[in-house]
């Protein structure tokens, strides 16, 4: 006993041995927790009907990270009865394997986006864009004219595609040949409405919506 004393000793008495010691220990501590999660995240597969996504709603995709729309809107669903009633189903992470990055976040300026495809027609959606307020009056969300005079560049969009489908995305020789012909003369407005309108559709068709239990 009192030999093991001397180690302890050594250590505490030592800012610089306690604190690799430390780092060393909280570092297997850390991997032990994070590995798991890594094996994990590989396994999931997409839920049903859950498809990359095609050229325009990748551009319009890549527009939301852009323009920086997650700074206000998450697109996760908690497992609350407030949020389910509000929202629909929650999220589910199968939802999200071909989101890179992923769009989930934790800010709520405004309401989340995770199943709004299909809430409004398309009209609303690129009116809401080029001025919140004509839409909703008492909105603060910022307007994204600009979006509307941008044309989205079709080579940019299918190297893009390249990219996902060495991450694994399985993209076929087909859809590469199909994207300049599918974003010929859309505008990032086109994108952008057409990537919202694709949001939480192929879950919701697939995922019952839970139902309410009496308290
Ligand atoms: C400064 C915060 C902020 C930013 C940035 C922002 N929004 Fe919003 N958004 C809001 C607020 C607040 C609302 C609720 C009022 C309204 O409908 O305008 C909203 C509402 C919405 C809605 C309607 C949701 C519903 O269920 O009614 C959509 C769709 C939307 N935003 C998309 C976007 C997109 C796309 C971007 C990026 C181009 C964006 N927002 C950027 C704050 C923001």
């Amino acid at each position: 006993m009192a030999g093991g004393y001397k180690y302890f000793e050594a250590i505490e008495k030592h800012a610089g041995k306690l604190g690799i010691l430390t780092a060393i220990m909280v570092s297997i501590g850390g991997l032990a927790e994070i590995t798991p999660l890594f094996v994990e995240a590989h396994a999931i597969t997409a839920t049903e009907g859950v498809k990359p996504y095609d050229p325009l709603r990748l551009a319009g995709k890549d527009i939301y990270v852009r323009e920086g729309c997650y700074l206000c809107h998450t697109q996760m669903i908690r497992s609350l009865r407030a949020e389910t009633q509000r929202y629909g189903h929650y999220s589910v992470s199968s939802e999200s394997v071909y989101d890179r990055p992923h769009q989930w976040g934790s800010k709520r300026t405004g309401p989340d986006l995770a199943r709004v495809g299909g809430k409004y027609s398309d009209e609303w959606q690129r009116l809401h864009l080029m001025d919140p307020r004509a839409v909703v009056a008492a909105s603060n969300m910022p307007g994204y004219p600009w979006l509307a005079n941008e044309q989205i560049d079709s080579d940019d969009i299918v190297a893009r595609m390249r990219v996902l489908e060495r991450l694994g995305d399985p993209y076929t020789a087909a859809d590469f040949a199909a994207a300049p012909a599918a974003l010929e003369g859309k505008t990032a407005m086109d994108a952008l409405v057409a990537y919202l309108q694709g949001l939480g559709v192929p879950a919701a068709a697939t995922e019952p919506v839970p139902t309410e239990t009496a308290p």
